[in-house]
């Protein structure tokens, strides 16, 4: 996975040093993505400056999606990168199919844009951001419902799916996956894909371990890609509740941070690698993401600390969906089938 740049001066991170996971086919995906969602808190100008520096200083993988409306910028940071010497087959770069985009005739031309935008002319990973088609305008409270809001139907996921696939057969993406499903509808979708999904990114930080979803998707050689590493410190006001919890103030996750001088949320992302997810954080500050990126080369955490942080969580979901509800009165948890079956319409 190494290539050559002319950006061998400090700080620079040889990303054939970076660990990676190994999908299915045999892929390697790097172990760290960055982040591009900036919470409505960082402009795409600094978004995308962000994406060249982290590449410039050893990233080699970005996690992006239509809805951050930032891919057009993206785009002309990884054509930047790229004139410089980055290979194209040395980045992973993922991208999502919005809610808006599920129908048949919609995710092929979705997914040309975000092509278009990335400058690309393959994607290594493209994902279904939501398993809902309901949408909604950006930046609206948690209260906003769109007007034809439906619930989880398998028949009309598996028609998004199998334009999934066929973006696969036309060779416009190498692989495909899922984000924000639940062991139910994963299920139903193994049983029905022809290509099968690769990765199932979901939110996972040490508030928020979801062991079973965890294990679940490892035991279908899936890679867990981790979303909002750190406890999403920075998310918009729109997704805190009262009850959510802070996991860089956590004082196992600063106990450990001070014994080892490093950042808490750095433990964070040090813990997720070496549990067997694939964190994405988001940051456009150097110093953080160099940081993030710098210690998944130092000695792992010990058993005992990797016990400590396994013994705090706290269950603590903050990115709730709210937004996604397809009917009057009901409450988020339904989004995330509970009960261990898809939630009935
Ligand atoms: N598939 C999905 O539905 C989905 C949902 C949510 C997110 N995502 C993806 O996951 C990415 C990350 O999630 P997120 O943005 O919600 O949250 P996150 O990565 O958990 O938190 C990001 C925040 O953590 C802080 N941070 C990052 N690196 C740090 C470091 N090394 N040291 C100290 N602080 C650090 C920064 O806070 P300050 O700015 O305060 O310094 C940054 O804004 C998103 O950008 C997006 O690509 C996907």
């Amino acid at each position: 996975m190494s290539d050559l740049t002319n950006q061998s001066e400090p700080p620079y991170i040889d990303p054939s040093l970076v660990p990676y996971f190994t999908l299915y086919d045999g892929a390697k995906i790097p172990g760290i993505g960055l982040g591009t969602f900036g919470s409505d808190n960082f402009s795409a100008q600094q978004i995308g400056d962000a994406v060249k520096d982290a590449i410039h200083i050893g990233f080699r993988h970005i996690d992006c999606a239509a809805i951050y409306r930032n891919e057009d910028v993206i785009g002309r940071s990884l054509a930047q990168v790229m004139k410089e010497g980055v290979k194209r087959e040395s980045l992973w770069i993922t991208s999502k199919l919005w809610n808006d985009s599920h129908a048949e005739e919609s995710v092929i031309p979705a997914c040309k844009k975000s092509l278009s935008d990335l400058g690309l002319d393959y994607l290594d990973l493209y994902l279904i951001h939501w398993p809902f088609p309901n949408h909604h305008a950006a930046g609206v409270d948690v209260t906003s419902r769109d007007e034809h809001a439906q619930p989880y139907i398998h028949q009309n996921y598996m028609k998004t799916w199998r334009q999934m696939e066929k973006l696969v057969e036309l060779g416009l993406v190498r692989h495909i996956g899922t984000s924000n499903m639940t062991i139910p509808k994963l299920s139903a979708l193994l049983n029905d894909a022809k290509i099968k999904p690769c990765c199932n990114e979901m939110e996972l930080h040490p508030h928020f371990q979801q062991p079973e979803l965890f294990k679940f998707v490892k035991s279908q050689q899936m890679i867990p890609i981790a979303y909002s590493p750190i406890g999403s410190p920075n998310r918009p006001v729109r997704d805190r509740t009262a009850d959510d919890s802070v996991d860089i103030e956590d004082s196992v996750i600063v106990d450990i941070a001070k014994k080892l001088n490093i950042h808490p949320a750095v433990v964070c992302v040090k813990w997720a690698v070496q549990r067997g997810q694939l964190p994405i954080p988001f940051s456009v500050k150097r110093h953080q993401y160099l940081a993030s990126l710098q210690s998944l080369l130092t000695p792992p955490l010990s058993d005992a600390d990797m016990d400590r942080i396994a013994s705090i969580d706290r269950g603590c979901r903050l990115i709730k969906g709210q937004v996604f509800l397809w009917k009057p009165d009901q409450n988020w948890e339904d989004l995330w089938d509970v009960n261990g079956v898809i939630t009935p319409a």
